[in-house]
Parts: C-alpha cells; sequence; structure tokens
C-alpha cells in the first residue's frame, strides 16, 4: 500500500474561459502522475496560479522536485494502481 503525504491543496477550476466540465478530462495513470487533458487554472493552498494548457501532468507520489508538476521521479518506486469500483 502507497501513502502518499499531501502538503498543500490544489483546486481546479473548471469554468475558466467558459469551457465545461467536459471540456476537461482528467486520468490517474498507473505507477504514475494525474493526467489533465485541457486548458486550466491550478491554484495552489496559498494561492497561487499555475496557468496551463494542453496536458498538464500532476504529481501523484509526492517525489517531484517541481511539485505541483510531475517530473518522471515516480518511476524510480512509485506503485499505486487506482481503479473506480
Ligand atoms: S507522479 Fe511523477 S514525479 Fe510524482
Amino acid at each position: 500500500m502507497v501513502h502518499t503525504k499531501i502538503k498543500r491543496s490544489f483546486s481546479v477550476q473548471f469554468s475558466k474561459g467558459g469551457e465545461s466540465m467536459s471540456d476537461v478530462k482528467i486520468t490517474v495513470t498507473d505507477n504514475g502522475p494525474v493526467l489533465v487533458k485541457g486548458d486550466i487554472e491550478l491554484v495552489d493552498g496559498e494561492g497561487k496560479k499555475y496557468e496551463t494548457k494542453g496536458m498538464t501532468a500532476l504529481c501523484r507520489c509526492g517525489l517531484s522536485s517541481n511539485k505541483p508538476f510531475c517530473d518522471g521521479t515516480h518511476s524510480s518506486d512509485f506503485k499505486s494502481c487506482v481503479r473506480v469500483d
């Protein structure tokens, strides 16, 4: 079992630029990041905004040195597969 500590919270707004939720797809990858396809506004727990466009990989393992984004470090030692029941 993998436990990941989240030090800061993030929120994602799906209404930026008039986009509807159907314009954004979020995929939890096996043993890797959360992929967000679509233009989003990502905001950290201190209110700092990260503008993203297209595809964004968000770190899920806690090992990235470029949080909240994935930098590929998960490939060394992160195992977690999430399934919807
Ligand atoms: S998920 Fe890729 S570095 Fe954390």
